[in-house]
């Protein structure tokens, strides 16, 4: 599938670009046999607080959110530890990124692509993030939804691309790793591109996916 009249490519961040597992896989040891729990429940927590504060109107930023999460992942397991509840949270202040990320956001630049990330993340950890994993030279823009105050998958979060970037919405080829998040990014009207690096199930909400790849380096054939 070949997506048409594409002007800019706009990422989600988390889990898409950036590799939220990748803080607890550098201090597994620590963690022993619960180190993949304690990451996928951190992960959890930390988007269905991003959806219950939307709801709630109690909005905080991603920092505040993922802090929380971490908190409720590791009491879940029985862990008290400051130091490594610290070092977490540093770690996820510079996350790695997928290996395909760079090449990819490198690739469509080359083509004359406008590139940019759309995400739940603060400008400070976004501004972070890109600068440690070598990917702030190849994106044009770092928008995070601090600047309408709610998260994803709220309308105005996608529109803020569309303002800010100066493109129609069916301009824009949306790619996410998260289903709903690529939902979300389809019902607004971009042209979506999901990336399912697991080869699991989309979600069943509104919104209808144009594509799916399964790494990035698939993305500039179908925008191209
Ligand atoms: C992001 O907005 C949803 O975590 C994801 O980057």
């Amino acid at each position: 599938m070949k997506l048409d009249g594409i002007k800019a490519c706009v990422f989600d961040a988390y889990g898409t670009l950036f590799d939220v597992h990748a803080p607890v896989g550098r201090v597994a040891a620590k963690l022993g046999d619960k180190a993949d729990a304690v990451s996928r429940l951190w992960r959890d927590k930390q988007l269905q607080y991003t959806w219950l504060r939307s709801l709630m109107g109690a909005h905080a930023d991603f920092g505040i959110v993922t802090a929380d999460a971490l908190d409720y992942a590791l009491g879940a397991h029985g862990i008290a530890d400051a130091d490594l509840r610290a070092e977490l949270l540093e770690l996820y202040m510079r996350l790695d990124a997928y290996p395909d990320a760079r090449r990819c956001l490198a690739a469509l630049k080359g083509d004359g692509f406008k590139t940019a990330i759309l995400s739940n993340g603060s400008p400070e950890m976004l501004e972070a993030a890109t600068r440690s994993a070598g990917l702030a030279d190849h994106l044009d823009h770092v928008l995070s939804i601090e600047a309408v105050g709610i998260y994803k998958p709220d309308m105005r979060v996608y529109q803020l691309a569309v303002d800010e970037i100066g493109v129609n919405a069916r301009e824009v080829c949306f790619v996410s790793m998260n289903p709903w998040d690529a939902s979300g990014a389809a019902y607004f009207g971009f042209q979506v591109c999901r990336l399912n690096r697991l080869g699991v199930p989309g979600d069943n909400l509104p919104g209808e996916i144009a594509a799916e790849i399964k790494d990035l380096d698939g993305l500039a054939a179908i925008v191209g």
